[in-house]
């Protein structure tokens, strides 16, 4: 693992982030998660903005790990390396994607979920991959059964993730993070419920300090 991917591991949890006002939201958004003790967002490009959003937390601090998230072109892979994103997220995987970020020296954590996806993976020198939609893919139990002959990665599970079920990933080592738009839901950003959100972020962190002692 590189030293962006050891600090998200040691996070332990990824906000995934659609934001619709970035100018009004991202800067309060990121000192919310920084107080909560997750310093880390991946900002989606499901909404226009997801590079303006990047550069104001970036600017407001810089020592977060800012990265994109459904990220599917290389123009976007652009963008966010602009707005001085540290990481890239895929829904899919893409071989050019990967190969584009590799080529720029950004990670990428692209989803898979098969082993066809963990095969291209390996082929292509990845490390760590998003596994996307994590429950509705099979959850736990497939994310361990694909370590089995694929034990070379490690995983970032997204998708139904939440402080329910957080816990039992958490605790799986093959799991380096989980993440989630449970953290940050639309409601409380458009209401600016920081303090909710910061709530979150804190009961996540210790759900996960639980669960790996
Ligand atoms: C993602 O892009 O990672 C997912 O949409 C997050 O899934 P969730 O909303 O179920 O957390």
């Amino acid at each position: 693992m590189n030293e962006l991917q050891k600090r998200v591991g040691e996070i332990g949890v990824v906000p995934v982030i659609k934001l619709t006002n970035p100018q009004r939201d991202a800067g309060p958004l990121s000192d919310a998660l920084c107080a909560g003790g997750v310093p880390v967002a991946e900002i989606t490009f499901r909404a226009a903005g997801a590079d303006e959003a990047m550069r104001i937390m970036v600017e407001r601090h810089p020592d977060m790990l800012v990265g994109a998230g459904t990220v599917l072109t290389t123009e976007q892979v652009d963008k966010t390396i602009a707005a001085g994103g540290k990481f890239v997220v895929t829904p899919g995987l893409d071989p050019e994607i990967v190969k584009y970020c590799q080529e720029k020296g950004i990670t990428c954590f692209p989803g898979c979920t098969t082993p066809t996806d963990y095969h291209t993976a390996y082929k292509l020198g990845l490390e760590v991959l998003k596994f996307f939609p994590a429950e509705q893919s099979g959850g736990l139990a497939k994310i361990k059964a694909m370590s089995a002959p694929f034990s070379m990665f490690k995983v970032m599970p997204t998708g139904g993730i939440n402080l329910k079920n957080l816990a039992e990933y958490a605790a799986c080592p093959v799991i380096v993070a989980c993440g989630g738009s449970y953290m940050c839901p639309d409601k409380l950003i458009t209401e600016g419920k920081w303090d909710e959100i910061i709530d979150l972020c804190k009961k996540s962190v210790e759900i996960v300090k639980e669960a790996r002692k």
